[in-house]
């Protein structure tokens, strides 16, 4: 790869996974009125989430990464933003307060829209039509026109984002995620489940912990970490003449920053050796995460860590694993060895979802709740067996209650998956099942910090 990088140094690789625009002038005219917008987020944010991710990478905190696999326009409401940032907070209290270490909290949200495909294009019955490449490319209904690539919606992804972002960091500073409020972020519909039982009684325990500390002169007024927390955003940097747009210089330290998200992610699909977006993402400073599928060698993970962490900057690289439940035990060992041995400080996170897709009888795409379990309880197990951290979770959820992801506490079935069926592309565990998931996380966690604070001993 070239030494010199530019925010368009990527247009001379292979890009794959991009749509084919019809008319060329007008998606100059849509990028050159995005690179004239106002960033999103600002370096220096991108920086603490670095620093935050960088004590992750040390054993000292866990990410929780979740969110739609993809935003649409159809679905953009302030109740859905504000459903998907609760169980968000309800999953963090929960392994914050077993594992008794930080959770940085990032998003699949605002602004993670665009989507890799398996295949170029559609057929139904005979007809042969462009996939559908998420709300910022075109459009799901199946006729030519929807699926004609617009350059204008990535305006309309740009303005989705804008507001969905404002809406999170008034939820974030402005009082909703004050600690004191931990009962009310429980969804009304999940009373019937154990798991919200479960979390009434951690709340009760927490809200105890805040009385005896007020008495004692720690409240929101004194300590405003209690009142406020600090949530970030991610997607994948898939549509990369966007990226670009959004790609400024910062002021400080004249390093280059996409200001499109906190942390941008590269799919497993494009991810391969002389790839595009691994040239793109190696100049900007964001914190950057690299999917980990079956077909990822150590030696080619290796040099790609080399090629966008030469200056191995703890948080600066995120590794989330997708093996699926019967694969990962066999992939993830020989990548973990490679990376320690090499002394690359990297966050493990583990992406339970993408490797166990299945299609049920009744047609529909869904992962079964005990699978995604197993593939966690797997990534724990190799962790543990060499010594590493499990840092992370990745996680494609709601705050809805759908029925996309059969099996859970509340179970889904395969014939109930047609009641509530609305993700625009990949099935989502429902709140219920993030609640759920997160109790598993949590027991793991405790676990691997009890074997440490043994070990230290
Ligand atoms: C995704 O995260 O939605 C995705 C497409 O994942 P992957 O690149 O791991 O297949
Ligand atoms: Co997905």
């Amino acid at each position: 790869m070239a030494a010199k990088w530019a925010p368009d140094s990527w247009t001379a690789a292979e890009a794959r996974q991009m749509p084919d625009y019809p008319d060329a002038a007008a998606l100059k005219s849509a990028t050159d009125t995005l690179s004239t917008y106002p960033p999103l987020v600002f370096a220096g944010e991108a920086r603490n989430l670095t620093a935050q991710l960088g004590e992750v990478a040390a054993g000292r905190g866990f990410l929780l990464q979740g969110g739609d696999c993809a935003e649409s326009f159809a679905e953009h409401s302030a109740n859905n933003i504000r459903d998907t940032f609760r169980v968000i907070l309800q999953m963090a209290v929960v392994l914050t307060w077993a594992s008794k270490l930080p959770v940085v909290k990032l998003g699949r949200m605002a602004g993670q829209f665009a989507k890799p495909r398996s295949t170029p294009t559609e057929t139904i019955d005979g007809v042969e039509l462009p996939s559908y490449r998420g709300d910022n490319v075109n459009d799901i209904a199946f006729t030519a026109d929807a699926r004609q690539p617009d350059p204008q919606r990535l305006i309309r992804a740009y303005s989705q984002g804008a507001a969905t972002l404002n809406l999170l960091r008034a939820f974030a500073q402005g009082g909703y995620a004050n600690l004191h409020q931990v009962h009310r972020w429980t969804h009304d519909f999940m009373g019937r489940s154990p798991w919200a039982q479960k979390y009434s009684e951690t709340a009760d325990r927490i809200g105890e912990a805040l009385e005896f500390m007020a008495a004692c002169g720690i409240d929101p007024e004194t300590v405003p970490q209690l009142a406020q927390t600090d949530f970030y955003t991610s997607h994948e940097a898939l549509l990369l003449p966007f990226e670009q747009a959004l790609t400024r210089q910062d002021s400080l330290t004249g390093d280059w920053y996409d200001t499109s998200a906190h942390f941008l992610w590269i799919g497993d699909r494009t991810r391969f050796e002389g790839s595009a977006h691994v040239e793109f993402l190696r100049g900007i400073g964001n914190p950057i995460g690299v999917k980990c599928g079956p077909s990822l060698e150590p030696d080619v993970l290796l040099r790609m860590l080399d090629t966008l962490n030469p200056g191995r900057v703890p948080g600066r690289m995120t590794l989330i694993t997708r093996y699926g439940h019967d694969k990962i035990e066999a992939h993830l060992p020989r990548l973990v060895r490679a990376v320690t041995r090499e002394g690359h400080p990297v966050v493990w996170s583990c992406d339970p979802m993408h490797g166990n897709t299945v299609k049920a009888t009744t047609g529909y795409k869904t992962r079964p709740f005990e699978r995604i379990l197993a593939e966690v309880r797997g990534f724990f197990a190799v962790h543990r067996a060499e010594g590493t951290h499990a840092g992370g979770i990745h996680a494609e959820m709601t705050g809805q209650n759908v029925t996309e992801c059969t099996g859970g506490a509340i179970d889904v079935t395969e014939q109930s998956l047609a009641d509530r069926y609305h993700t625009h592309c990949d099935p989502r565990l429902n709140a219920s099942q993030s609640l759920e998931l997160a109790f598993l996380l949590a027991e793991m966690l405790n676990t691997e910090m009890a074997e440490r604070r043994q070990a230290a001993a």
